[in-house]
């Protein structure tokens, strides 16, 4: 009907129709529902249509049998309400229920095949905000505004329906100011769009604030950060609050200001209906009936007025759901699978930009890797050894350039095939909150057999400490691996990758929790591991990857060395300087023979 504001109505069309499509399998419930408030609702008119009988014609006419049904009607139209209401909640709470389930269920999974960028660009706090309070909003949201909808506005025109019955003449009157409040409340309602979308995100940020310290309170602790921390979540709890406190000011004026026009509406009727003395055809009791009616009117009419602001703030919310459901998965477009990879791996032109306005981290690499083969990168922090690992796996797909294992394009293959190939370990070990037998038959390797686990865990110098555990290989490790430390939690994923028995193994700083004494024992278990592996070796301390195969030495995302470790330590290049300084900085580390200390030219 209004002509302006195309983009904003036409969004919020998309969104309800999306909506409506989680209510549709569960329609018949739904429908129900719709049952139980048309009945609701068609009980109403009954209040103002038993006035009349009681207050038409002399007191001796009245009907003695009429009069004493009154209390069983009355206690009967409640009898219907209270079954109606229930059958019109309890179901469409259910269907409610349901889609919050269904629309949680598919985030979750969306979510899973998210690509590690999504990860990047989105805070903990606000991914789990759209799982919880967002959600949560849609569902409420929807069933208040189906409810109003639906029961409200059949009771509203069930009542006008008796009104135009008892009088036209005063319904017309009725009608004629109908509409003034109707614009009113429009003007009211149009301001919840923009401060509910700006609610949400600040609920995010809360949620993010809070899930750092409860992430990085040790860190809050050990620097006394908490008077920062408690000064950024009072500046977002206070943004927070004053913008509820504006919906909550459009929706307390909104609410008066309609209950005032319809007061004022009533006083215009019964003030036009005695003026109109002549009219000798109205009866007490049809003018009575009428105001009842009138005044039944109110409360449904004023919640109708408040349904737009209610579908408004689910619209809102339910587009930030739909904007997670609408991000892209990872591609997952390869058909090809490889059973068992020989293991080759062939870097291609490779070229990788995180955020443009940072420019390339992988400046067109070149590099092939043997099936087999074991080689360490090496270099600086920030020189691109972890994203050369994470682009094996495709957490990331390069900008420009090729990954190739045993010939074949990463991408042509299906991701869970090219996962299969792959165990990897990282420095951050990620434990779930279960068992540790659990944790290291992990994923594809669930159904191990627990001795299987038992001879990782040995091979991973970790069955000691966890036969010295409460429950051996039962017991859980608490959230996030919290009860161990982080030696015993890296030893566990050197067993997680060990039972994967994948042909390619990247370890990207996968010793680096361990002291050297732990170090040296899992050195042994890890060239075992890598023996008929191809094998990616990122590791800070050089005295780790000198038995590698190769060494790569990267620069700023350029190979600028490549060989075994004797050879490039006679080069005295890059990599014979990156060594010495090891030397001089960490005097304590292994002690074995090491032919190159003679080298060392301050010794
Ligand atoms: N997820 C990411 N998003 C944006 N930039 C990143 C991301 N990961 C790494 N980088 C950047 O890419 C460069 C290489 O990082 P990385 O491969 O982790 O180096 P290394 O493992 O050698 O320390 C760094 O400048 C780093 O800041
Ligand atoms: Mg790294």
């Amino acid at each position: 009907m209004t002509a302006a504001v195309p983009a904003e109505v036409f969004s919020g069309k998309e969104t309800y129709k999306r909506l409506i499509g989680y209510v549709k399998p569960y329609w018949r419930m739904f429908a129900l529902s719709i049952v139980g408030m048309l009945v609701f609702a068609a009980t109403e008119p009954l209040f103002a249509a038993m006035i009349k009988p009681l207050l038409d014609g002399s007191f001796v006419d009245r009907d003695p049998d009429l009069v004493r049904l009154m209390p069983v009607v009355l206690v009967g139209i409640f009898a219907v309400r209270g079954v109606a209401g229930f059958v019109n909640t309890y179901c469409l709470k259910w269907v409610g229920r349901r889609v919050v389930a269904d629309l949680r269920q598919e985030m979750f999974d969306h979510l899973l095949r998210s690509p590690t960028r999504y990860y990047d660009a989105h805070g903990t706090g606000q991914i789990l905000a759209k799982l919880t309070y967002n959600v949560e909003n849609v569902a409420s949201a929807a069933t208040s505004a189906v409810t109003t909808l639906v029961r409200d506005g059949f009771t509203a025109i069930a009542l006008l329906a008796y009104m135009l019955y008892l009088d036209a003449a005063l319904s017309a009157i009725f009608l004629l100011i109908g509409p003034v409040m109707a614009f009113s409340i429009k003007y009211a309602t149009k301001r919840f769009r923009r401060y509910g979308k700006r609610i949400q995100e600040r609920v995010g940020s809360l949620t993010h604030v809070a899930q750092e310290v409860i992430d990085g309170h040790r860190v809050v602790k050990a620097f006394g950060g908490e008077g920062r921390e408690s000064a950024e979540f009072s500046r977002i709890n206070e943004k927070t609050r004053s913008l509820q406190m504006k919906v909550i000011a459009v929706e307390s004026v909104s609410v008066p200001l309609v209950q005032l026009l319809s007061a004022v509406a009533i006083g215009v009727i019964v003030y036009l209906s005695t003026l109109q003395g002549m009219r000798e055809d109205i009866t007490v009791g049809t003018f009575m009936s009428f105001v009842v009616a009138m005044g039944l009117m109110l409360p449904p009419v004023k919640r109708l007025t408040a349904v737009n602001s209610q579908l408004q703030r689910g619209i809102v919310a339910a587009d930030s759901l739909f904007e997670l459901l609408d991000t892209e998965t990872e591609s997952d477009v390869g058909t090809r699978t490889l059973a068992r990879a020989e293991g080759r791996i062939e870097y291609r032109g490779l070229k990788h930009v995180y955020d443009p306005t940072k420019g390339a981290v992988i400046h067109g690499l070149d590099l092939v890797i043997e099936r087999g083969q074991s080689v360490a990168l090496v270099g600086r922090s920030g020189s691109g050894k972890s994203t050369l690992a994470n682009l094996l796996p495709r957490f990331y797909d390069p900008t420009e350039g090729r990954i190739l294992i045993d010939g074949i394009d990463i991408r042509e293959l299906t991701l869970a095939s090219l996962r299969a190939q792959i165990s990897l370990v990282t420095q951050d070990v990620v434990l779930f909150n279960d068992s540790v037998a659990n944790n290291i038959a992990y994923g594809q390797t669930a159904d191990a057999p627990r001795a299987e686990i038992e001879r990782v865990a040995e091979a991973a110098h970790a069955l000691d400490f966890i036969r010295a555990l409460p429950d051996g290989f039962d017991t859980l490790v608490g959230d996030r691996g919290v009860l161990l430390s982080g030696g015993q939690r890296q030893r566990l994923a050197i067993a997680r990758a060990m039972l994967k028995d994948a042909p390619i193994l990247i370890l990207d700083e996968a010793t680096s929790a361990l002291d050297t004494e732990a170090e040296r024992h899992i050195q042994a278990a890890l060239a075992a591991l890598m023996k008929h592996r191809t094998t990616l070796v990122i590791a800070h301390r050089l005295s780790t990857i000198e038995h590698v195969d190769r060494i790569v030495v990267l620069d700023a995302g350029r190979v600028v060395e490549e060989g075994p470790h004797g050879e490039l330590l006679a080069k005295g290049g890059y990599y014979a300087r990156l060594h010495r300084l090891q030397f001089h900085d960490t005097p304590a580390p292994a002690v074995q023979s090491r032919p190159a200390d003679a080298a060392g030219p301050r010794a």
